[in-house]
């Protein structure tokens, strides 16, 4: 017994390099971290570079983005996340639009939260587009002010590292500022699907998440549906009707894969939000 007690503390000795403390969340961290930059080199850089964002906690908080730190509030959108990227690794996914049926049914709610919630998961990465050109609300959501627009991107006069913004070591948000008028000039031009390539290539993130117009609303939305790996459906309880939301699927399912439908806004707790296939 001695003997074996004795060569696990000569194992941890050398492993931890001569100290006899226990290992650390810290070292863990900044072992991760060492490991991931080791191994992805010019990639980490290029997130490096990308500014980092101080978000505005009371902005959050009013705009009900509560997934930055674990808590009650943030186990719904934990378990929406977790089974949305069972399913993206099942299927290969990396592009995710978000959609409704009809304004106001808590798409950008539920796209905040969801990246707001991967920065406590340092390992994957992931990049949130504000795609609603006409009533953008990201920036607001998290009290942003960049001094150049989305579209900037997608028109080719600013680089994606110097409008976007980390909200972590491993999310980014670019955010849209300006209303466009015609978006579908903006979202359907192949240079838009170009330089969506060149992110994905030059960064390759894990989630790159779309929060997009209601689809029966806008055709830009049904546009850019086709260059999306599938789509997250969010149906308002007491507001989004059965039919709307077979609507939907029967749209989004001509372009893309539907990858599961939330449920928000249910007044009971134990319902919250729900996610369902
Ligand atoms: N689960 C919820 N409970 C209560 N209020 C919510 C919930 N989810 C979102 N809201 C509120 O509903 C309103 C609309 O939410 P949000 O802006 O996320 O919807 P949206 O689908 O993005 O709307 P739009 O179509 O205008 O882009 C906001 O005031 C938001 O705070
Ligand atoms: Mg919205």
């Amino acid at each position: 017994m001695e003997k074996l007690q004795a060569a696990l503390a000569r194992a941890r000795e050398k492993r931890e390099g001569g100290t006899d403390r226990p290992l650390r969340t810290t070292d863990v961290t900044a072992r991760n971290r060492a490991r991931r930059a080791a191994k992805d080199g010019a990639i980490g850089e290029r997130w490096a570079s990308i500014g980092m964002f101080e978000a505005s906690p009371k902005r959050m908080h009013d705009s009900r983005i509560y997934s930055s730190e674990a808590s009650v509030e943030a186990q719904h959108f934990d378990i929406l996340r977790t089974k949305l990227f069972l399913e993206m690794r099942r299927n290969d996914w990396t592009r995710i639009a978000i959609t409704s049926a009809t304004a106001g049914c808590g798409k950008t709610t539920t796209a905040c939260n969801l990246i707001a919630g991967m920065g406590r998961q340092p390992e994957t990465r992931g990049m949130l587009f504000d795609m609603d050109f006409r009533r953008p609300a990201v920036a607001k959501f998290f009290g942003a002010a960049p001094g150049s627009s989305l579209e900037d991107v997608f028109l080719g006069n600013v680089d994606f590292a110097d409008q976007a913004m980390r909200l972590d070591e491993n999310t980014s948000v670019s955010v849209t500022t300006r209303i466009v008028a015609d978006p579908a000039r903006v979202i359907l031009r192949s240079q838009t699907s170009e330089i969506l390539d060149q992110i994905q290539a030059d960064y390759r993130p894990d989630l790159m998440l779309f929060d997009m117009p209601p689809v029966l609303v806008s055709d830009e939305t049904r546009g850019f549906l086709k260059l999306v790996d599938a789509v997250l459906i969010v149906a308002a309880a007491d507001m989004t009707t059965v039919a709307q939301v077979d609507e939907v699927e029967r749209e989004v399912a001509q372009y893309s894969n539907v990858a599961g439908i939330v449920l928000n806004k249910c007044r009971f707790m134990d319902e919250g939000y729900g996610y369902s296939y």
